[in-house]
């Protein structure tokens, strides 16, 4: 305080200054570090987070996919995701996702909890898991732009298979399969210009996104329909990416889902 004062009288004491500045120096150079390797945790985080988001969403009120929506999931209570259904398993576990328990649970989501229903190995580096629960516990709003849209444009490019046999712009006519604009959220077999298989039409329900991730996964040939086999798709990124991509096409994304049409083609 002494010297704050001194510094601050009108009578400039010049060696007294340099050693201020050095001091400055010194201070400034470790919370600059710091602050590097923060941001260093928080973008390895997120990209660990690549081996989830295939099944997961972060984003406040994202859907659920094969597993539930992830958002603010670090202190949330166990298997309480609205809307989602959780095995026995992990509903009769008691508490909130902790540290200790989302360590254990990453690690080897068998053995953590027996007869859970996460088709997950388990991250097996712990410096990864320690990015990736840095990260969950920053309670991450959503993705970053470059790594959502690399999802996206993923799906677009897998996408360029389906347009052999469909349409993706809105009011384009239907082909060998019906057109898709629209086709999250729509009901199941419902383009009524387009003469669906017994097959499908018996499928009742909406085209969620959980709905399509089960129709893209469920066969291993997937063969519904006239569907020939898309091996790319039995790796749940590449279902989640064309998910994505599908839920671009509709009229509130339109502007999106339109400039990703044309790169499908
Ligand atoms: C192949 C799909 C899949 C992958 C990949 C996957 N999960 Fe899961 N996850 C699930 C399913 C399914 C459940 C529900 C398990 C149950 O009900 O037994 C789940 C449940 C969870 C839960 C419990 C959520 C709650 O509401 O209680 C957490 C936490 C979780 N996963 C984290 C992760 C993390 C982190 C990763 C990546 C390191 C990951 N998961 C990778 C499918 C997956
Ligand atoms: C060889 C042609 C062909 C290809 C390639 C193809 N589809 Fe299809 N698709 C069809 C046909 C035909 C149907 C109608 C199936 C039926 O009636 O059983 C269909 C139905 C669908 C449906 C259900 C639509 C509704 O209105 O209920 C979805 C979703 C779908 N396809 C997505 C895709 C995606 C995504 C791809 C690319 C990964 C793809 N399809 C590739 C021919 C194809």
């Amino acid at each position: 305080m002494l010297a704050v004062t001194s510094f601050l009288s009108p009578s400039i004491n010049w060696s007294r200054l340099n050693l201020w500045i050095v001091l400055g120096a010194f201070l400034v150079a470790p919370t600059g570090l710091s602050f590097a390797a923060e941001t260093d945790t928080m973008q390895k985080g997120e990209a660990a987070f690549g081996q989830c988001a295939g099944c997961h969403t972060i984003e406040e009120g994202g859907p659920h996919l094969t597993g539930p929506n992830l958002h603010a999931v670090f202190g949330r209570d166990i298997a309480n995701a609205p809307g989602f259904t959780y095995s026995d398993q992990l509903l009769a576990m008691q508490g909130v996702w902790d540290q200790n328990r989302l360590n254990r649970y990453i690690a080897r989501p068998k053995l953590a909890v027996p007869g859970n229903k996460m088709p997950y190995l388990g991250l097996t580096s712990p410096h990864m898991r320690s990015d990736l629960i840095q990260w969950l516990e920053s309670n991450p709003a959503k993705l970053s732009p470059a790594r959502a849209n690399t999802s996206i444009m993923n799906g677009a490019r897998l996408a360029t298979a389906c347009a052999a046999c469909h349409s993706f712009g809105k009011g384009e006519a239907n082909s060998i399969g019906p057109n898709l604009w629209g086709v999250v959220g729509r009901l199941i077999a419902s383009v009524d210009t387009f003469d669906y298989s017994e097959r499908l039409m018996r499928r009742s329900g909406t085209w969620t996104t959980t709905a399509l991730d089960e129709f893209f996964a469920e066969s291993k040939e997937f063969e519904q329909g006239s569907h020939m086999a898309f091996r790319r798709l039995m790796h749940v990124e590449n279902r989640q990416g064309i998910i994505t991509w599908l839920s671009t096409l509709s009229d509130e994304k339109e502007a999106l889902g339109n400039k990703m049409t044309t790169t499908a083609k």
